[in-house]
């Protein structure tokens, strides 16, 4: 069970691979990634994560890539690593080229690709919840594109750690719940789950809508709007959504408890829900 890496083409030992120094995604964050994940030796949702990334690249002007040919060369290497329960990491900058901060002339992208096992550091966290703090949302405007520069959210989930919480929830300047520090948020509030829209504020993740559809089928009622910390702080529950965070209760929020402090039925059920679909895919 080898963890591998992808350069352009050739597949080696992960601590062999390196970029070269003038990849524009080191220099400039110009950058654009997916994560997906493996269960039971199956990439899950891989559809999705490649249409989002051939769409972050069409959103930066990125030269046309063949995104069919990466997908390819993702399960190529999943294949290869033999690993059950993995994070196959796939990210693709502008190329290499001489530091300027005007896109280089025709050259070709540079696609590095990793395969590493998932641990779970916390297996009580989906029993116990989680806690978190507010963070002011600093990012800049286009959130709905995935790139490596994650500097806020680097910095965000270790204050959070830093306060003995789990992770961060971005808050805009004007008290706008937008999303964790790398998932989506839903808040159970007024009998409905509440999640912000589809904005260029927050990412469109592939689990938020995995878990709308679960919604629709299950005849749960959704909002997809606004709403500010007070909400947050009142809800009855509170959980993130990501691909390797699934769902994630929340039950403590700035040392507030969220509801009665346990996870919810909602996040349980969800958390089920969605495991199903993994089955059934
Ligand atoms: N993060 N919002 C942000 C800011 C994210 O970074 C992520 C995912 C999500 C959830 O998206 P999805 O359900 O498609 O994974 C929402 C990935 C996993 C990461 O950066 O590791």
């Amino acid at each position: 069970m080898p963890e591998l890496a992808y350069i352009n083409g050739r597949i080696m030992p992960i601590d062999d691979a390196v970029v070269p120094v003038e990849d524009r995604g080191y220099q400039f964050g110009d950058a654009v990634y997916e994560v997906i994940a493996s269960y039971g030796g199956k990439m899950f949702c891989v559809k999705e994560h490649f249409a989002r990334l051939d769409r972050s690249m069409r959103e930066l002007n990125f030269p046309k890539v063949q995104i069919e040919g990466i997908s390819r060369a993702a399960n190529e290497l999943f294949g290869k690593a033999k690993i059950e329960r993995a994070a196959v990491y796939i990210q693709i900058s502008r190329g290499v080229s001489p530091r300027s901060h005007a896109f280089p002339g025709k050259i070709p992208v540079q696609v590095v690709m990793t395969v590493r096992k998932i641990e779970e550091k916390n297996p009580n966290i989906r029993e116990t919840g989680i806690s978190a703090i507010t963070i002011e949302d600093i990012r800049w405007g286009r959130c709905d594109i995935k790139t490596v520069q994650l500097l806020p959210n680097v910095i965000a989930k270790q204050k959070a750690l830093d306060a003995g919480c789990y992770d961060a929830i971005f808050v805009s300047k004007d008290g706008i719940v937008r999303e964790g520090s790398s998932s989506n948020l839903f808040i159970l509030s007024g009998g409905k789950l509440v999640t912000h829209p589809l904005a260029t504020d927050i990412l469109p993740g592939i689990t938020r809508a995995l878990i709308l559809d679960l919604c629709s089928e299950k005849k749960i009622p959704v909002e997809e709007r606004f709403f500010d910390k007070s909400e947050l702080y009142e809800a009855v529950e509170v959980f993130l959504t990501g691909t390797i965070t699934e769902v994630l209760p929340v039950v403590q929020i700035d040392g507030r408890t969220v509801g009665n402090g346990k996870v919810g039925s909602a996040a349980r059920m969800l958390q089920e829900g969605l495991l199903g679909r993994l089955k059934s895919e």
